[in-house]
């Protein structure tokens, strides 16, 4: 892949498209297949916007990459928004974080000419579960997601119809000591009470990825 872009975040905040950009540390890279989905990368805990960059190559190899860099340091380990607990959130935090990231991605398909109705986002783990946030709150942004060891954040379903037109794909493992049995399927549910095309799939494998989450994400993102 060749880069077009990185930027480093500037320290001010308003809802400004220009300062929006430049929010999120991030990387752009133009894609080489125009029937390729754009691919919007969130990390997990502790990574950054370089993480899922394999796994976008081997996913979609010409598709175009948007990757931001969580800005919220859990003891130094880069999340897209801070947490109480493991597992237990705060809904306003959550909320904020969502509607900053929702910003960051209109700016940015605006500045780089990517189809937000096309931009698919792969997320793991956090990264993941704002994904999830993203499209209970901003379906505008997102054309669909690869949801990989995501779980329920915020209990609300998205508003209805608002995912008619997207697809969305979870797959967890059964043997996750992070995310409860109960919660893919619970965030299905949501998803789909918006209306959402959900593919919820489970893999023996516990919260970090394997072999089969690739072949199901890849099959899943060229049917
Ligand atoms: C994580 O470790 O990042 C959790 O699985 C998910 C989260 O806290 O958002």
């Amino acid at each position: 892949m060749t880069k077009v872009f990185e930027a480093r975040p500037s320290v001010s905040r308003t809802l400004s498209p220009l300062v929006s950009l430049s929010s999120y540390h991030h990387l752009c890279y133009p894609g080489t297949d125009p029937n390729a989905a754009p691919l919007l990368l969130l990390h997990g805990t502790g990574g950054t916007e370089r993480d899922l960059l394999p796994l976008a190559r081997t996913l979609a190899p010409g598709a175009a990459v948007l990757s931001p860099r969580g800005d919220v340091s859990e003891h130094g380990a880069l999340r897209f928004f801070a947490r109480l607990a493991e597992g237990r959130f705060d809904p306003a935090e959550v909320t904020r974080r969502t509607h900053a990231l929702a910003d960051f991605i209109a700016a940015a398909c605006t500045h780089y000419g990517l189809d937000p109705t096309r931009l698919t986002a792969v997320g793991f783990s956090n990264g993941a579960n704002i994904a999830a946030t993203l499209l209970q709150f901003h379906p505008a942004v997102l054309g669909g997601a690869v949801l990989l060891r995501s779980m329920v954040v915020l209990d609300q379903p998205a508003t209805s119809a608002s995912l008619s037109d997207k697809r969305v794909l979870l797959l967890n493992g059964t043997a996750d000591p992070i995310v409860p049995l109960d919660h893919p399927p619970r965030l299905a549910a949501l998803l789909r009470a918006g209306g959402a095309e959900v593919t919820q799939q489970m893999v023996k494998a516990s919260h970090g990825l394997i072999a089969a989450d690739l072949i199901a994400a890849k099959s899943w993102l060229s049917p």
